[in-house]
């Protein structure tokens, strides 16, 4: 069996929303700026909860919509940059919170804003060597931690959120998957609190604060995205022989609409092809792409054998793509 199938969605958004007026109050901007330029009119942020917590109940939710059984869970794979811990991984900690048997696998990866894409190939792959069960590909992030308030370019931008899909291995449910890297760490990145190059008794951090805080060339990220999901949305299509018009959906990483606006008049697709979201939850990095599954599925968008992309791209650089069929 190669094929892919989603059996559940689920997701989860903080309460408090953050209005393009409250971000007047801090920094030089207006709604007017941020609505034009991003398309973002609010985004959702945490107080005291933990990504663990906005994670276990995306999956649990996911869970149920799957009605599978939590003992036919083989793997667990959580995409994030913003875990709660640098040791355990959030998706070990998953296995206690959802009450998962002991038999299962796993770990958290980091592919920035294409992590959940990158995850969902990787839990593809490992259910392979799983007959019968499934996995559980969960993106969280908490990206009011890693922004600095006083930076107009990136703090209207970010939100807080979880999605995830109960996927399973099906002969009636082709798949394909593109991704690549680009390595640069000047465009877009955020160091981690232990880089550091300090002798370890010295124990003061040379980082300065403000590197802990997402860094991000916008245009530059902008001009990236839109050729390399532009490319790679052309291939899925050729390798699985389809036409535009065989596709659904696009579901694009949600970083701003007029990234998506973009990609749309590349392909030559309509806009209303593409599910947006942004508006209310701003850019989640890898949690993006599974809260807008969700949304749109809830809403009833998909009928079984549609064709759906998803396609992520961000931090590192990376980008990833598949082609699911519902
Ligand atoms: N309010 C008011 N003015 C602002 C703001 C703000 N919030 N932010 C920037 N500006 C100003 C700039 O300072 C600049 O002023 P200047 O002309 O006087 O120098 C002007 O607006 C234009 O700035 P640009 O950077 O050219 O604006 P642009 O139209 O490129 O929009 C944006 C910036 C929204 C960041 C856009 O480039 C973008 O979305 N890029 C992609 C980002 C992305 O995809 N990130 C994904 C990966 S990150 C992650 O997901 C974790």
């Amino acid at each position: 069996m190669s094929g892919l199938k989603i059996l559940g969605t689920g997701s989860y958004s903080p309460e408090i929303i953050a209005t393009n007026h409250m971000f007047e109050q801090i920094v030089e901007t207006s709604d007017e700026w941020i609505t034009s330029r991003t398309g973002i009119t609010n985004r959702r942020l945490v107080d005291q909860e933990t990504n663990l917590q906005m994670m276990g109940h995306a999956c649990q939710r996911a869970i149920d919509d799957a009605g599978i059984a939590a003992c036919d869970i083989a793997v667990v794979i959580c995409a994030t940059v913003t875990s709660d811990y640098i040791t355990p991984a959030m998706a070990t900690l998953l296995q206690r919170d959802l009450g998962l048997s002991e038999e299962v696998l796993t770990f958290d990866i980091n592919g920035a804003c294409s992590g959940f894409v990158y995850a969902l190939e990787v839990a593809h792959a490992l259910l392979g060597k799983n007959e019968g069960k499934y996995a559980v590909v969960c993106a969280g992030e908490i990206l009011s931690r890693i922004t600095d308030y006083q930076d107009r370019t990136t703090c209207v931008l970010f939100g807080d959120g979880a999605g995830a899909v109960v996927i399973g291995r099906s002969d009636d449910n082709p798949y394909a998957f593109r991704a690549g890297a680009k390595g640069d760490d000047s465009f877009l990145y955020c160091k981690h609190p232990v880089a550091t190059n300090q002798h370890p008794f010295a124990r003061a951090a040379s980082v300065a604060a403000e590197d802990y805080f997402v860094h991000m060339n916008g245009q530059e990220v902008f001009r990236f995205a839109v050729e390399s999901i532009s490319k790679s949305v052309s291939e899925l299509k050729l390798e699985l022989e389809l036409s535009d018009d065989d596709i659904k959906y696009y579901i694009l990483h949600q970083a701003n609409y007029r990234i998506i606006d973009a990609v749309a008049r590349k392909l030559k697709e309509p806009s209303a092809k593409f599910f947006i979201n942004i508006s209310e939850h701003g850019n989640t990095s890898a949690a993006s792409i599974p809260i807008a599954l969700d949304e749109a599925n809830k809403q009833g968008l998909f009928q079984r054998g549609d064709k759906l992309i998803f396609a992520g791209f961000g931090g590192g650089l990376t980008y990833g793509s598949a082609l699911i069929t519902w």
